[in-house]
């Protein structure tokens, strides 16, 4: 063997164990809620039915069961496109793939929104996260994290009204002050924020009549997802999500599946390369293999 091809095998072994040495053991969750009549549903929405048409054995022998779903785009789990709040602006089928595919940060008010529930992230909360933990990545979705998921199954709580009278919702939301930065970043620092996300009914908080949150982001092309589940088990940043919404033709929302994958320092072999010392040599067995052989040929 020429001594090139010793030293390319020699060289692609030493960058295969890096990659091996370096990668991270991850795990999905699903941050959303299932959809079933008893979803968080907008008080002036139509209620979520969900008719079941066919449910049994059928003559033939053979099991069959199909439903029919009725209910608003913005129902539990969703996605708002562009083009809820901004004529002309992307709806659900126009959003971009590398814009639901992305990096994912947590900014975290829940010790304000213990004191206030009505509480909103603001500007200075977001200057204060980029502060402590650097940029935002590109094509970031932002998370907001209010704990209002514990509220959730029970609509007075959730909504601060069970009733259809708007002017009582009660819940956080985020700042229009807020949303500027996150329509205003790639112009200033170069990254893309594609959406925004909290585990409330909507961005604008309860009191909102004028909604300047989603009119805000909606004129940048950043999407919002709304009824987000708990996130207590995500970090503040360092993981990935893929938004999944139903991809309805012209839809200014739609129900949405939000899936995060986080770093997991416990995960076992089963997950993923491994990252015990041992676990790794063996992983790597058959490429050491094949180079311990390629060498001593003749
Ligand atoms: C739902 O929340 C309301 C308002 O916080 C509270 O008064 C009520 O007791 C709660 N209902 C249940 C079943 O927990």
């Amino acid at each position: 063997m020429d001594t090139y091809a010793r030293f390319s095998l020699v060289f692609t072994t030493v960058i295969v164990i890096l990659q091996a040495s370096r990668a991270v053991v991850t795990r999905t969750l699903d941050i959303g809620y299932t959809l079933s009549e008893d979803s968080a549903n907008w008080p002036t929405n139509r209620p979520i039915e969900i008719i079941s048409l066919v449910k049994g054995l059928t003559p033939k022998g053979f099991w069959y069961e199909a439903n029919v779903i009725c209910m608003n785009e913005h129902s539990s789990t969703h996605l708002d496109a562009p083009s809820h709040f901004s004529e002309g602006a992307w709806s659900v089928d126009r959003i971009p793939l590398n814009h639901l595919i992305v990096p994912g940060v947590v900014m975290d008010i829940q010790e304000k929104v213990a004191k206030d529930s009505l509480a909103e992230l603001t500007a200075e909360d977001v200057m204060a996260w980029l502060d402590k933990h650097g940029p935002l990545p590109d094509r970031a979705i932002v998370l907001v994290r209010t704990g209002w998921a514990s509220r959730y199954g029970n609509k007075t709580a959730y909504f601060g009204t069970d009733t259809k009278i708007t002017s009582k919702l009660a819940f956080p939301g985020i700042n229009v002050g807020a949303a500027r930065i996150f329509s205003g970043y790639e112009e200033k620092y170069g990254r893309r924020v594609v959406g925004v996300g909290l585990d409330t009914p909507s961005q604008d908080h309860g009191p909102s009549t004028h909604y300047p949150t989603h009119i805000e982001l909606a004129a940048a092309n950043i999407y919002g997802l709304e009824n987000l589940a708990d996130m207590s088990e995500l970090p503040t940043k360092g993981f990935q999500l893929m938004v999944m919404p139903m991809n309805v033709k012209g839809g200014s929302g739609a129900p949405v599946r939000v899936i995060a994958t986080i770093p997991d320092p416990d995960g076992d072999l089963s997950s993923g390369p491994p990252t015990h010392p041992l676990g790794q040599l063996l992983y790597l067995t058959p490429c050491l293999t094949l180079l311990v052989t390629l060498l001593l040929r003749p």
